[in-house]
């Protein structure tokens, strides 16, 4: 596999390239401390979360059928509209996408951060979304109302949250498989309900699917890639840590376990194959730093068509 990032997100943030060049004067002085404080503060809380960024990764594969040369698809995750995510944001997303004229749009979950009340709100800005095939999406915690590992879920919010999109001609996959003809070539693109749903079964998700087919995996959390029980997908799609929301120079993603810290965000390659996680759009708490929330765009070359 071979990987070409046209476009990508650092660590370091404009606002520590404009403080690094002070000089070590001023680092003496109490005020310029607690200026600095207060600039991190000010764009954690009001720049970053709202500062969009398209990332584009064409991954070239081995096995891709050259029926499928060429194949683009727009990811967006982890929506969590509430009252402190804008709509807006959501509606550039969605704009962003379309940019982007992708042949299939991949949603992995959290549309909403709770309860029922801009289900059907971001539905409606959901269906503005444009895919030359169409638009598939899987779960989220948050849309089975579930907030920890061993948390209680809430079935009438996902069947809430699953009519809504169905309604707007979104496939919502749960366990299942949906299978695209393309130039003659079937893929498959396979989703599963959240790991904390206590719903997630890749066994009957993969049940009709050849063991050779292409096949790209929906799973909101990314430890699902963990536990596909002797299937693999050639891309798997997962969003769920926001990328951790801080990533400290120096200290990585600090919110974030040490089991998810090794699917912080960003390109894995795992023996079940790759895995992507999305840095997703809205957030529980607002609060962003050297992760801004991320529209990602893949086109899946075949190596054969690329020699
Ligand atoms: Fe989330």
């Amino acid at each position: 596999m071979v990987l070409r990032v046209k476009k990508s997100g650092s660590a370091e943030t404009p606002l520590d390239l404009a403080l690094s060049r002070r000089t070590s004067k001023r680092k003496s002085n109490l005020a310029y401390w607690v200026g600095r404080a207060w600039a991190y503060w000010r764009y954690a809380r009001h720049v970053e979360p709202q500062w969009l960024e398209a990332r584009q990764l064409q991954l070239v594969l081995a096995n891709w059928p050259k029926a499928l040369h060429g194949l683009r698809i727009v990811h967006l995750s982890d929506f969590h509209l509430s009252r402190r995510v804008p709509l807006s944001l959501v509606v550039e997303a969605v704009e962003l996408a379309n940019c982007y004229q992708p042949h299939i749009v991949a949603l992995t979950g959290d549309f909403v951060h709770s309860g029922s009340k801009y289900v059907e709100q971001l539905a409606d800005t959901l269906a503005r979304l444009r895919a030359q095939i169409g638009i598939a999406a899987v779960l989220g915690n948050h849309d089975f109302a579930v907030r920890i590992r061993l948390g209680w879920s809430r079935p009438s919010l996902s069947i809430l949250v699953e009519s809504a999109l169905r309604q707007r001609g979104v496939r919502v996959l749960r366990n299942q498989a949906w299978p695209i003809e393309k130039n003659g070539t079937l893929l498959y693109v396979v989703g599963v309900d959240d790991l904390w749903s206590g719903l997630c079964d890749p066994q009957a998700a993969f049940g009709n699917v050849p063991n050779d087919a292409p096949c790209l995996l929906l799973a909101h959390h990314p430890q699902t890639i963990e536990q596909l029980k002797g299937r693999r997908a050639v891309l798997t799609l997962s969003g769920h840590t926001h990328g951790g929301q801080v990533n400290w120079p120096g200290l990585g993603p600090v919110f974030l376990s040490g089991k998810m810290r090794r699917w912080a965000s960003g390109l894995y390659s795992h023996r079940n194959g790759l895995l992507y996680v999305n840095r997703g759009i809205g957030y529980g708490l607002r609060l962003r730093y050297g992760v801004r929330p991320e529209v990602a765009v893949f086109t899946l070359l075949s190596r054969e068509s690329t020699l």
